[in-house]
């Protein structure tokens, strides 16, 4: 039986029916070479990979098809650092390689040695993972056109309070600057200093303006997820305010617990202020039929981890909603879509972290944002 296999084998070296045919059909590329690097064998995967249009197998080299490895009595790196040092035979490596349409192609390799009866000939077996990294790509990118649409809907749903908010500096300077200049169709008693005074009125309520458009220009700005440290607190109470514009006309109270240590995340700064502004919004939703309405937000830092609350005095979660709280299409607005929260635990997730939910024993909705502490967060970098 076993001198049957090996008669196999060494059939397949010599190109015997049976393992011609299964060279051919196999999905994957598979070639044998010398130990020059001449390609003896080749199927139809491999040549649909690496050869040109028109190629002929006996022209192919092992070293352009796959350029971090030469064949020198076997297979040998070619890379500057362990340039020369042998490719450890029958394990897989991840190898760039060049396609016969010129185009790189990430992929796996695994050489093997085999004796034939004459010379020593090598065996290549490749994995195309184009397709799998393309696909990864495709799910990655349509994961970050859902967060970003996801806030796009969020401050949609703010623009008239964002336009009042704004308009209130502008007519503010408006009148500063009327007021500017009737002082200065009159005499200056006082060198001038009343005019001084209304210019950094109308400077100030400029800034306030152009400080609201900022944080929304970057709040929606479509940009590639980034990671890199940041104060917990800072970015917690900036989200706050911008989703909490125009609260203050609605009887709206925010109060701030911020660890006084000021603990440090490495977070994309914008996904997680796009959890809090859904959380701080949802929170403005359901204080519309409260008398008391405060939303509490509080930051400490854990020995499991860093911790974020928004909590409010509105109703509470239903038990309906309760079980389904972080499925899409759970809500109970009329015009809600029902996005947030899930898009909110899925960039928590993201980071490592969780987004919890309950409702407090004296009354109102708590959602706990959880991450991990900086030293235990994978950066970018360390994930690359
Ligand atoms: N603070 C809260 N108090 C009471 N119910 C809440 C609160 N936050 C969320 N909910 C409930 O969870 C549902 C889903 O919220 P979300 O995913 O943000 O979608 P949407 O805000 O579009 O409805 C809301 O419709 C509401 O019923
Ligand atoms: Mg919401």
């Amino acid at each position: 039986m076993m001198d049957d296999q090996a008669t196999a084998i060494a059939g397949a070296l010599t190109g015997s029916a049976l393992t011609r045919t299964i060279l051919q059909a196999a999905p994957h590329a598979i070639m044998m070479v010398d130990a020059a690097g001449r390609v003896k064998a080749i199927n139809e995967s491999a040549l649909s990979l690496f050869a040109h249009a028109g190629e002929a197998p006996e022209d192919l080299r092992v070293e352009s098809m796959l350029p971090e490895v030469r064949f020198v009595g076997g297979p040998v790196w070619t890379g500057e650092d362990g340039a020369g040092a042998p490719v450890p035979l029958g394990v897989r490596h991840r190898l760039t390689g060049l396609r016969g349409d010129g185009r790189q192609a990430p992929l796996i390799a695994v050489f093997g040695e085999a004796q034939d009866e004459t010379e020593r000939l090598f065996s290549v077996f490749v994995i195309d993972l184009t397709d799998r990294a393309a696909l990864d790509q495709e799910v990655q990118s349509l994961r970050e056109e859902l967060i970003h649409a996801g806030r796009v809907g969020e401050m949609a749903e703010m623009a008239s309070a964002i336009a009042h908010e704004v308009a209130q500096p502008m007519s503010a300077a408006k009148n500063y600057l009327f007021a500017l200049k009737l002082a200065m169709a009159r005499p200056q008693p006082d060198g001038g200093r009343k005019l001084e005074e209304l210019v950094s009125k109308v400077d100030a309520e400029i800034d306030r303006a152009s400080g609201i458009l900022g944080r929304l220009r970057n709040f929606m700005r479509k940009a590639p997820p980034t990671r890199s440290t940041h104060d917990l607190n800072e970015i917690v109470h900036e989200a706050a305010v911008l989703a909490s514009t125009g609260a203050a006309r609605l009887g709206i109270r925010l109060a701030f617990d911020l660890a006084p240590a000021r603990p440090k995340a490495i977070v994309d700064k914008v996904q997680v202020q796009q959890v809090m502004v859904n959380l701080v919004r949802n929170a403005i939703d359901a204080l519309e039929t409260s008398n008391d309405r405060l939303i509490r937000v509080r930051t400490r830092d854990e020995p499991t981890g860093l911790v974020v609350e928004v909590a409010d005095t509105g109703p509470g979660l239903p038990d309906s909603v309760l079980a389904r709280l972080f499925e899409p299409f759970t809500t109970t607005k009329k015009d809600g879509m029902g996005l947030g929260l899930s898009i909110s635990r899925r960039i928590m997730e993201g980071h490592g972290g969780a987004l919890e939910a309950e409702n407090q024993p004296g009354g109102g909705a708590l959602f706990r944002m959880r991450l991990p502490h900086p030293d235990r967060t994978q950066t970018d970098e360390a994930s690359a």
